[in-house]
């Protein structure tokens, strides 16, 4: 299932355009049940069965985490987590990112993201898939406070070269190969991957 950014027709048909209004109709629902007047978020991208932003929730009891993932098995598998362990400072979303940035109110903010292991798109048709492009930064940048770290991993040597590249000539972000990663805590395709690669960028 694709419906972000780049999978977004040229020219939209009415259908299209009914349908995505009515899927971000039911985010900012979703998103208003667990904001509760929050202002600053920490985000994960396709968090997937939820096991990293669990840990990191943990151990960031001041941080507020929103996790997303556009496979609603997932999400529940991250919220099944969240409340074994009874965490208050931990949502996980049935959502796609370009949904979610659509419709994220102005005043919210995220103070750092994540996007760890995203779908690789190895066939050149369909690097127009991959999430890290100038457009979604664009927006990511928009909706982020100054300072915001995105973090970035990936195993997927080829993606990587090319979204430090996409990151690298954004004008919103600055690439910082000078600072650690921030947080470890293997995901269910790190513990699967060989090598990864990761990169981090601050938010100008
Ligand atoms: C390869 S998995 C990685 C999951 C997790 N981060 C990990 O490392 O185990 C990529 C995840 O991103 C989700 N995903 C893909 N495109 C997305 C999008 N545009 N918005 C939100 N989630 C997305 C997929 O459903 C999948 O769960």
């Amino acid at each position: 299932m694709v419906f972000g950014f780049s999978a977004m027709p040229e020219r939209p048909s009415n259908d299209h355009e009914a349908l995505q209004s009515t899927r971000r109709a039911e985010v900012l629902a979703r998103l208003e049940g667990v904001l509760a007047g929050r202002k600053r978020l920490t985000l994960e991208v396709g968090s997937g069965h939820g096991h990293f932003l669990n840990a990191y929730a943990v151990a960031h009891p001041d941080r507020f985490c929103v996790g997303i993932d556009i496979m609603s098995d997932r999400v529940r598998r991250g919220l099944r987590k969240r409340d074994r362990a009874g965490l208050a400072n931990l949502a996980f979303l049935h959502a796609e990112a370009g949904d979610l940035l659509a419709v994220l109110p102005a005043e919210v903010k995220f103070e750092a993201v994540f996007v760890l292991f995203p779908d690789p798109w190895p066939k050149r048709r369909h690097w127009k898939n991959r999430l890290i492009q100038p457009a979604f930064l664009s927006t990511l940048a928009r909706s982020s406070v100054a300072g915001a770290p995105l973090y970035f991993r990936t195993d997927y040597e080829p993606y990587f070269a090319e979204a430090r590249e996409v990151v690298a000539s954004h004008a919103d972000w600055e690439l910082r190969n000078d600072m650690p990663w921030p947080f470890e805590y293997t995901t269910v395709f790190q513990a699967r991957a060989p090598v990864y690669h990761s990169l981090i960028a601050i938010r100008r």
